[in-house]
């Protein structure tokens, strides 16, 4: 692995922990304006000292993070269609390598959708995103989606997990389920969870707790912590699970002190 890509790397993950917390706001890019991300500056800019990277698309870049910021930034790099297309599945590359590296992003997100109807495009278009990245040493996160009919079970995400490792990703980013641990370990690539859609903020600590202990390297958590009724809380209490080994119930003690501190200031 050259300089660049081992660089970029440890960006994403910590190298002192090898953990790392992604905060993933690019929801607009087939969802619009997201309950929490209508101004996404105004919610996103508070979280970001306790981010270790932020996901999002080149727009929402651009409008609403300063260019000042030292955050690392993975860039979304697939889409297509939107919600409101009986097609949602069919994702193709919406950004270029080239406007990758204008943006100085330290790796790219592409959506797989194994088991989806048009799963032959999208995992032809990921492996031409991996073959890109890979001439300049950007990692490409592999983002292994779910279509309405598949079921998020340890057989599934194994194999979409597995596959996006074998066709090139450095980073598989995947759904927690029931025995996760054989996700993990038929994955060669380290794996993060997505959060999913908001569920109460204990619940989401205790799904993080999981995944960690069944080996995952983190999260790349979006709706959780930016729809949460305190982000800057829940950001806290997520990282105090990730890389501060904080048990679930600890880390939502943590989550109501902050969250007092934050109405109370
Ligand atoms: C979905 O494809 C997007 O990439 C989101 O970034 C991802 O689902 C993570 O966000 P959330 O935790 O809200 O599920």
């Amino acid at each position: 692995m050259g300089w660049g890509m081992r660089n970029r790397l440890s960006k994403i993950i910590c190298p002192e922990d090898g953990k790392t917390v992604m905060l993933a706001v690019d929801h607009g890019y087939f969802l619009g304006p997201t309950t929490g991300l209508e101004n996404l500056g105004k919610t996103v800019i508070p979280l970001l000292p306790y981010a270790d990277t932020l996901m999002l698309t080149r727009g929402a870049l651009r409008y609403y993070i300063p260019p000042e910021s030292d955050i690392p930034i993975v860039l979304r790099v697939s889409g297509g269609t939107s919600i409101l297309n009986k097609n949602l599945l069919h994702e193709g590359i919406i950004t270029s390598m080239e406007e990758a590296i204008r943006l100085n992003a330290v790796g790219v997100a592409f959506s797989i959708l194994v088991g989806a109807e048009f799963e032959r495009d999208t995992i032809l278009a990921f492996t031409q995103v991996v073959d890109e990245a890979e001439r300049y040493g950007i990692p490409v996160v592999a983002v292994t989606a779910v279509g309405r009919e598949m079921t998020k079970d340890a057989k599934y995400l194994s194999l979409a997990s597995r596959m996006a490792a074998e066709l090139g990703a450095r980073i598989v980013k995947t759904y927690y389920c029931e025995e996760f641990e054989k996700v993990v370990e038929t994955c060669p690539v380290p794996v993060v969870i997505a959060g999913g859609k908001k569920i109460p903020e204990k619940d989401a600590l205790e799904m993080t707790y999981n995944a960690i202990q069944a080996g995952a390297v983190g999260v790349d958590m979006g709706r959780n912590i930016f729809q949460s009724e305190s982000p800057v809380a829940m950001i806290k209490a997520v990282r105090a699970v990730v890389h501060d080994n904080f048990t679930a119930d600890e880390a939502y003690q943590l989550f109501l002190e902050e969250k007092k501190k934050e109405e109370g200031s």
